[in-house]
């Protein structure tokens, strides 16, 4: 029996060697553990018109809305090259839509696992949907 964060990792790696990035040769994958318990993948898709790509973590946040979760449990990004690849701010915002401060982030080379952080460590002091239902009477 695969450990959940295994199976995160094998989700993410096979999106991140199906993605659509000719244009800057970097491929990212992400996987999403959603508290229905299944695992939603997503991979970037980029566009001849650079701004109209999205990333691997906008791909796995679709699939699992389409698919029915409701919450991320955990995410984890599989990126090239020698850096972490950490979700980029839009991204991190895409996130926090659907997580609470705690939600794991891992961060992954094709090689495995290289660092965890939590929601609230990338995005401190974030707006969401919480911010709005104040607002209501
Ligand atoms: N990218 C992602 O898909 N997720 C990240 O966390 C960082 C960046 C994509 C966007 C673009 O297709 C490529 O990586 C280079 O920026």
């Amino acid at each position: 029996m695969s450990l959940p964060l295994d199976l995160l990792f094998d989700a993410a790696k096979g999106a991140f060697t199906r993605a659509y990035a000719p244009y800057s040769k970097f491929n990212v994958g992400a996987a999403i553990l959603a508290d229905n318990g299944r695992i939603y993948p997503g991979c970037n898709v980029e566009n001849a018109a650079y701004p109209a790509g999205t990333c691997a973590e906008a791909g796995a946040i679709a699939a699992m809305i389409d698919g029915g979760g409701k919450r991320i449990e955990a995410i984890l990004v599989v990126g090239a090259g020698e850096g972490l690849c950490t979700p980029c701010g839009a991204c991190r915002q895409r996130i926090r839509e659907f997580a609470g401060p705690l939600c794991p982030i891992h961060i992954a080379g094709p090689e495995g696992l290289r660092r965890a952080f939590t929601l609230e460590e990338l995005l401190p002091y974030s707006f969401g949907p919480e911010n709005l239902a104040s607002e209501q009477s």
